[in-house]
């Protein structure tokens, strides 16, 4: 067996081969490891921008980057340069985006526990929307805020929708810890609740039914749900989440942003939804995800019975999802990128287990071997922002490329850093 010559197609919007280098935003693959070392997440910022206008010109102006997917002050800045608001979920990520510059009336606050603190931040700094959770949350909201100091929020809810995707980001169906359930009648309740909360402006509802999801049906779903569970309210905003799939391997196919906001667009005059009411998203893996890829350097290469494993100076550390949805990924070597992959390796990390594997059968060309560049495509979605120190490895750097110019976001950490926080 064999495998062809890795698709341009996984590969950021301006990737081209060379005959023996890839070039990514005008900057050579080969050149950046050398500079900068590996591993390094590499980000086209050709492909970050269109994907954010992309969604910025689908959907309606509140539209929002779910942060958690990629995060970085160049990214937050990026997005609401281009026109989005700005997801985040917790305390952490709310603090990076305000660091970053990034106007609190373009921030939209999530949370299935936020704590106190949490919650008050988010109020004094005047997010754009704070999303309800639970009923704890209701309560805390009614002694903070005040017409002194109000908030416009939304409610999130369940639609009772099953995703078609990993249990582990499936959210949408009854049996989960997000949101108030619309079938219970506890988002009604919540809704009721909400209303009497003086200083508490609702604005509408919310529903993420998870995330990498292939099959539009489930948002069209979705949306006729919220649609009919607001007739009768004078809502003006719906927000159908985020948790557009896109494709990691050959064979997979996703649709783009615009073909999902049209779909939904077009299902929201069919369930009737007021043409007063925002329709809103939060994207996070359809905008990073192929904008980015990962550079390793492969060191030990060890031949046994079975197969042959082939060791980079990265790992699940830095990409832990294979090892916890079981994600497929392919690799390439980028000073070969037109050959053949014609050598099946299962390639691995540096950590301590052996589930510490990145791609369980990789092809690359049968010269690849020790101190080759090889890349993963598409890691630019939860790769760098679900990093660890596992095994005390500093988290990789971080550059994006431009015009032929490559710009070092986040630096390589370093020892000193993992030890700063010993008392
Ligand atoms: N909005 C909400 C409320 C969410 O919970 C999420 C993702 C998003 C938006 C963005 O979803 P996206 O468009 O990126 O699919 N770590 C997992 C994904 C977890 C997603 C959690 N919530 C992974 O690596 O696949």
């Amino acid at each position: 067996m064999t495998a062809e010559p890795i698709l341009l197609s996984l590969l950021p919007d301006s990737a081209s081969f060379d005959a023996n280098d890839v070039i990514v935003g005008g900057v050579s693959l080969r050149g950046l490891a050398g500079i900068y070392g590996t591993p390094l997440f590499v980000y086209d910022e050709a492909t970050l921008r269109s994907r954010c206008r992309e969604a910025a010109s689908v959907f309606d102006d509140g539209v929002a980057f779910a942060s958690k997917s990629f995060l970085c002050g160049a990214m937050a800045r990026l997005a609401f340069e281009e026109g989005l608001c700005i997801d985040v979920a917790t305390g952490g990520e709310l603090d990076l985006v305000l660091r970053a510059g990034v106007p609190a009336e373009r921030i939209i606050m999530h949370g299935n526990n936020k704590s106190v603190e949490e919650i008050e931040r988010a109020i004094s700094v005047k997010v754009h929307r704070l999303v309800v959770d639970n009923f704890e949350e209701i309560s805390l909201l009614a002694s903070i805020v005040s017409p002194a100091s109000p908030v416009d929020c939304l409610v999130r809810v369940t639609p009772g929708v099953e995703a078609h995707t990993h249990e582990f980001v499936r959210t949408g169906q009854e049996d989960t810890k997000f949101g108030f359930s619309v079938a219970s009648g506890d988002a009604r309740t919540a809704i009721e609740e909400l209303r009497i909360i003086p200083g508490l402006n609702l604005r509408g509802v919310h529903a993420h039914i998870g995330s990498q999801v292939f099959e539009l049906v489930g948002f069209l779903e979705s949306l006729s749900v919220l649609a009919q569970f607001i007739a009768n309210d004078d809502f003006d905003e719906l927000c159908v989440g985020g948790g557009l799939g896109v494709a990691y391997v050959a064979g997979e196919s996703a649709p783009t942003i615009r073909q999902w906001g049209d779909a939904i667009r077009a299902a929201a005059v069919g369930c009737g939804l007021k043409t007063n009411v925002r329709l809103l998203a939060e994207p996070g893996r359809a905008i990073v995800a192929q904008a980015g890829l990962t550079l390793y350097q492969v060191g030990a290469v060890k031949p046994v019975a079975q197969r042959t494993y082939m060791a980079v100076d990265g790992g699940m550390s830095d990409n832990p999802r294979p090892v916890l949805y079981g994600s497929g990924y392919e690799a390439f070597d980028v000073a070969h990128p037109h050959d053949a992959r014609e050598q099946r390796v299962r390639l691995v990390g540096k950590h301590c287990e052996s589930g510490d594997v990145l791609i369980d059968e990789a092809w690359l060309p049968s010269s690849t071997g020790a101190r080759s560049i090889v890349a993963t495509p598409v890691t630019g979605a939860y790769g760098y922002s679900m990093a660890s120190n596992y095994n005390r490895v500093p988290r990789p750097a971080v550059v994006f490329v431009r015009d032929g110019v490559a710009h070092e976001v986040l630096r390589r950490e370093t020892f000193d850093d993992m030890a700063r926080l010993e008392m």
